[in-house]
């Protein structure tokens, strides 16, 4: 089993220009990269979360490193203002999120992510819930090819899901090169050179793991507790997780298409925002560091700061 390399660090690092003194949120813990980098960058603390066990009791190491710096809760990020409200944080300098997989569970094979290696069809990053294998088995073929067209952008979906319900029929589908295979069946190989069964998996562990509205969730709960100056860092991985970062962090900074002037709404003044986009458009990794981590070519990194409240007598106020 290999490490997990920490992708965007140093545009992570600057993006939330961690402070002596300040509280942070690292809200993906992972291989706890990105917070060992906080802790060494300034004397903060940093309260850390990840759904996998495995993952916060690799995270001791960190905290023996810090001592009484380092705070790790195993849980969902959807639930963060519930974990941090109960331990008394109801304030915050900063919040990171680095969305998907680490390349601990990845390169895991009984954990069921990767199609590479054979291994149970798990796929779980926390350790209840349905697996990946529960749904292959037991879904309708129909339900089995919106998932895949929904959560993977799988335009193959529908025959993706028939050779699926066909192969179930003959034995339970429980490994992941098993459901590889069936999936290579279906699709040959495209131009681009990746696996045909890239985007089922995806599709699968987003689904499996109920990924979509937790982000929501977190992005709004996170931004809640930031303190004027405090800092929402979220590096994503493919497009569906990145398309709900942007919409967020661009309506935060008020930054979304006005009504139009035949709307009503238009007419109506539009609050303040009280946001400010870092990053009008996302950073993406440079050439030093895909030569040395192709696992990062397709992260997207995106971020907002707090904005200090308006003074009620400040004039550009009434003006608005
Ligand atoms: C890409 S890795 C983070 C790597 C980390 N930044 C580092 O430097 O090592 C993502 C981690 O987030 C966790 N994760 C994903 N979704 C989560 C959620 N909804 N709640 C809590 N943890 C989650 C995964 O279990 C995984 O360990």
């Amino acid at each position: 089993m290999s490490g997990h390399i920490p992708v965007l660090l140093s545009e992570m690092l600057d993006a939330l220009a961690p402070r002596d003194g300040g509280i942070y949120l690292d809200g993906t813990f992972g291989g706890g990269g990105y917070t060992a980098a906080l802790l060494r960058a300034a004397a903060c603390t940093v309260w850390a979360i990840d759904r996998d066990p495995q993952a916060i009791a690799r995270g001791a190491d960190v905290a023996v490193r810090f001592p009484g710096r380092l705070h790790l809760l195993e849980g969902n990020f959807a639930d963060l203002l519930a974990l941090l409200t109960a331990r008394g944080v109801t304030a915050l300098d900063g919040v990171v999120l680095d969305l998907g997989v680490s390349s601990f569970q990845l390169d895991t094979p009984e954990r069921g992510f990767s199609f590479r290696t054979t291994g149970p069809l798990d796929m779980r990053m926390g350790s209840a819930g349905a697996t990946a294998a529960d749904l292959i088995n037991t879904l309708a073929e129909r339900d089995l090819a919106a998932i895949l067209y929904t959560l993977g952008e799988e335009r193959a979906s529908r025959r993706i899901a028939r050779a699926i319900v066909a192969a179930r029929a003959e034995a339970p589908i429980d490994t992941t090169t098993r459901l590889a295979e069936i999936i290579r069946a279906v699709l040959p190989p495209d131009r681009s050179g990746l696996d045909p069964a890239t985007r089922s998996f995806q599709a699968l562990r987003i689904r499996v793991n109920d990924e979509l509205p937790a982000i929501e969730r977190a992005l709004a709960d996170a931004a809640s507790l930031l303190r004027p100056g405090g800092r929402l860092v979220v590096v994503a991985f493919h497009s569906l997780e990145d398309r709900i970062v942007k919409r967020f962090m661009v309506e935060a900074a008020g930054r979304a298409a006005a009504p139009s002037r035949h709307d009503p709404r238009g007419l109506q003044a539009r609050p303040a925002p009280a946001f400010r986009l870092l990053t009008s458009r996302a950073v993406r990794p440079g050439a030093t560091e895909l030569a040395i981590n192709a696992r990062a070519r397709s992260a997207r990194l995106r971020a907002i700061e707090r904005l200090a409240p308006m003074a009620p007598e400040d004039p550009s106020c009434s003006a608005r």
